[in-house]
């Protein structure tokens, strides 16, 4: 399964979501994660993603690992999104800032 890691914390540019066949992708108030059981490993969404924030699970950058599990939380708890939409106004300013984690909004 492919899973969105920490650089999508506040930038969040949805260009993921429009390229995904089975549209698993969930939407929190600054990020979105992957459904696990729902992803069919298409690879298709990774290159989209300017922010460069999702990985196969299996070559998770180091300290990401914990991504996983957020993933496979907040996907039952939030609401699908399907279509793109602007990113924050200041998405470019938060890109690639480190220590993003503690911002998640739930
Ligand atoms: Fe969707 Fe494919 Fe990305 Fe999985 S790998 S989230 S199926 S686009
Ligand atoms: Fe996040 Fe990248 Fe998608 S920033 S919303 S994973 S395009």
């Amino acid at each position: 399964t492919f899973v969105v890691t920490e650089n999508c914390i506040k930038c969040k540019y949805t260009d993921c979501v429009e390229v995904c066949p089975v549209d698993c992708f969930y939407e929190g108030p600054n990020f979105l994660v992957i459904h696990p059981d729902e992803c069919i490993d298409c690879a298709l969404c990774e290159p989209e993603c300017p922010a460069e924030a999702i990985f196969s699970e299996d070559e998770l950058p180091e300290g990401q690992e914990e991504f996983i599990a957020i993933n496979a939380e907040l996907s039952e708890v939030w609401p699908n999104i399907a279509e793109k939409k602007d990113p924050p106004a200041d998405a470019e300013e938060w890109d690639g800032k480190p220590g993003k984690l503690q911002y998640l909004e739930r």
